[in-house]
């Protein structure tokens, strides 16, 4: 197996030959063992149509190589040089409002345009070409942060009926399924089937429409990344593949996007500002990332400076421990490689704010030095490469219900993702490894299983389910469950429905009360809750805790249910913090499964393990310092510090 690498985002095309020799010696004296290159840099390969200049290139990366650092080659498409748009403006995405974006920012191109993808496919022949056998190219990066937005374009709206067809098979299915007569909008041409142009929000359409375009869109960019894929197979069977993702506002489906990809990698940029509410850590985006492959994953992009300067104001500098400490936390939830963003902030440019390792004055200082001490402490973890994360608690991820949740507000402040984060803090707060994975996935190695607002209906999912509890499993599900059939339709029947008999109880009436609160009342503490209320009709259930306030004071809004030889929670509101620690002990003890309550708020325990060994990470993810006692072991740990323990198993 492959050591654990630390690395950077270098971009060869922006600083000239003359200073790559005196980089590559200055990483390889901080210790960097790989660098992606090239995600930019189409115009430089190909100044003009049919005119490839790839020597450069080439160049760079057997220079860095004779460092010993290795190189992730990216396809260049994400931004396609500006003679092609020029050429053939009809690969520019078209926005809603049906213009075309103008070229001169990046990312414009339409995935779905075949003359776009005859030209990604002539750029990547030519690379491939150049590249074969090059024993320093480690991977390959498709692309660049690639997202699921909505592109307008003629292409895009042919290709959206096709996609409609073939799932639907004819108009009139589809005006069943969408409930096209409200409103007048039944289709009674093809041609009437059109992206969501227009300038009214996009609450305002159909979301069962909504929700089949969000999917296209989706599949649109992962039939693209499949297809660049597939291209470098060709020359590159043996190399891992992968494109680097992050959290935005339209996801493609992280499951369907790596699912042919070899590896899962993402952009993280955590922030080090602590607020006192809500969940700020990063370490449920890493598991859902772990998640993704059910494997470890890379970080194309890591924190390694300031960030902003751009679309946002400038922020503050990490604080001295914040970069070792973040990549670190990366590493303690699976990540095996981390490279940082980026070697030098740039001199030019709009991002020229968003702050690299080197600041533009080009001097190594503290950034430097505590990549340096980074990548010492990365070597001196020998077998922690061959590790993984073992978990007893999963939480389930749909991206059906994230994009119709999105895509229909369901009251203020209430968000599909933070109901699975809620519950990730609370375990997570006891110690515990958290897996989080696609809501089909095997469930035979856990012991709790978390469904949180499993909101659009998936039949696998519920029989799984079902059986996992059967088996003696525990499962919880939260409010807005069993609401929307697989069109994004509503379900007539009480809810959760499809989970009734598990929980034992229904939903009588829901209140959202976005930013109000109210309260619950459990074992007699008062718990604040917020932005969504049901109360409960309890049928066989155990009532766990009961409302607090309005009408509904004394109605029960948690409730325990014995089913076949497990149990299932359902919790019909959303606490804060301490509400779901204090749920998540009950059930851990009803479990009867080990957990520590020694560790203090923002410390965070990891273990990663292979048959012969256990690192056991211990991360302060605050500003401030801690002491505690663990295992009656007093431990102390500086703002952003990470102790790793090795410990030999004993079977
Ligand atoms: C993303 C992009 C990078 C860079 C950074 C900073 O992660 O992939 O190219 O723009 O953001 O904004
Ligand atoms: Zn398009």
């Amino acid at each position: 197996m492959e050591k654990i690498k630390i690395g950077v985002d270098y971009y060869p095309e922006r600083w000239g030959e003359a200073m790559w020799e005196s980089d590559a010696v200055r990483m390889k004296e901080a210790g960097i063992k790989v660098i992606r290159m090239a995600e930019f840099a189409w115009c430089k390969m190909e100044p003009e149509e049919g005119r490839f200049e790839l020597d450069w290139l080439v160049k760079a990366v057997n220079l860095f190589g004779s460092y010993g650092i290795q190189t992730i080659l990216c396809t260049p498409t994400n931004c396609a040089p500006l003679w092609l748009y020029e050429k053939y403006p009809e690969i520019l995405q078209v926005q809603r409002d049906g213009k075309r974006t103008y070229p001169g920012v990046r990312s414009h191109r339409c995935y779905n345009s075949p003359i776009y993808r005859l030209f990604v496919e002539r750029i990547i022949r030519k690379m491939s070409r150049v590249f074969a056998g090059n024993p320093y190219v480690a991977a390959w990066q498709i692309d660049n942060e690639v997202d699921a937005a909505f592109c307008c374009c003629d292409v895009c709206a042919e290709k959206f009926r096709g996609w409609l067809k073939e799932k639907y098979g004819t108009l009139d299915e589809i005006n069943r399924v969408f409930g096209n007569e409200v409103w007048s909008g039944s289709y009674s041409s093809w041609t009437q089937i059109q992206p969501p142009l227009g300038d009214r929000s996009l609450v305002q359409y159909n979301p069962a429409y909504l929700l089949d375009f969000q999917r296209f869109a989706s599949d649109g960019v992962v039939e693209y990344v499949r297809f660049q894929a597939n291209l470098l197979r060709e020359t590159f069977p043996d190399l891992p593949i992968t494109t680097n993702t992050w959290y935005c506002d339209y996801m493609p489906d992280f499951y369907d996007l790596f699912e042919e990809l070899d590896i899962c990698s993402y952009d993280n940029y955590p922030s080090f500002e602590i607020s006192e509410e809500g969940y700020s850590s990063h370490a449920f985006h890493l598991d859902m990332m772990r998640g993704v492959k059910r494997r470890n994953f890379w970080i194309m992009e890591q924190l390694g400076g300031a960030i902003g300067g751009c679309w946002m104001p400038m922020g503050k500098t990490p604080r001295p421990g914040v970069l070792k400490g973040m990549a670190l936390q990366a590493i303690a939830h699976g990540a095996d490689q981390v490279l940082h963003f980026r070697w030098r902030s740039s001199t030019t440019g709009a991002e020229m704010y968003w702050h690299g390792i080197l600041d533009q004055n080009n001097i190594p200082g503290r950034k430097y030095r505590e990549l340096q001490d980074l990548c010492r402490t990365i070597e001196k973890q020998k077998g922690l490469e061959e590790t993984t994360i073992l978990s007893k608690v999963a939480i389930l991820c749909s991206f059906d219900s994230e994009y119709a949740w999105k895509l229909q507000t369901q009251a203020e402040g209430f968000y599909y993702l933070e109901q699975l984060q809620a519950l990730h803090a609370a375990f997570t707060g006891y110690g515990l490894n958290v897996d989080i994975i696609h809501e089909e996935a095997p469930l035979d190695e856990y012991e709790i299983v978390a469904a949180p607002a499993v909101y659009v209906r998936n039949r696998k999912t519920a029989r799984q389910l079902h059986k996992f509890v059967e088996k003696g499993g525990m499962v919880i599900l939260t409010a807005r469950s069993g609401v929307k059939d697989e069109n994004n339709n509503c379900i007539m029947e009480a809810m959760p429905a499809g989970y009734r008999e598990m929980t034992g109880c229904q939903v009588e009436e829901y209140d959202g009360i976005g930013h109000e609160t109210n309260t619950v009342i459990m074992d007699g503490i008062a718990y604040p809750v917020t932005q969504w209320c049901e109360i409960l009709q309890v049928d066989r259930a155990e009532t766990i805790a009961v409302y607090g306030g309005e009408f509904y004071a004394g109605a029960p809004a948690v409730t325990r249910n014995r089913y076949g030889a497990g149990s299932v929670y359902y919790i019909g509101t959303v606490g804060k913090p301490s509400f779901y620690e204090a749920l998540a002990k009950k059930m851990l003890e009803e479990k009867k499964m080990r957990f520590t309550t020694e560790l203090p708020a923002r410390v965070e325990m990891t273990v990663r393990e292979n048959d012969e060994k256990q690192f056991v990470f211990l991360f302060n993810n605050d500003k401030k310092e801690k002491r505690f006692v663990l295992e009656g072991t007093t431990i102390e740990l500086q703002p952003f510090e990470m102790k790793i323990q090795e410990k030999i198993k004993i079977k």
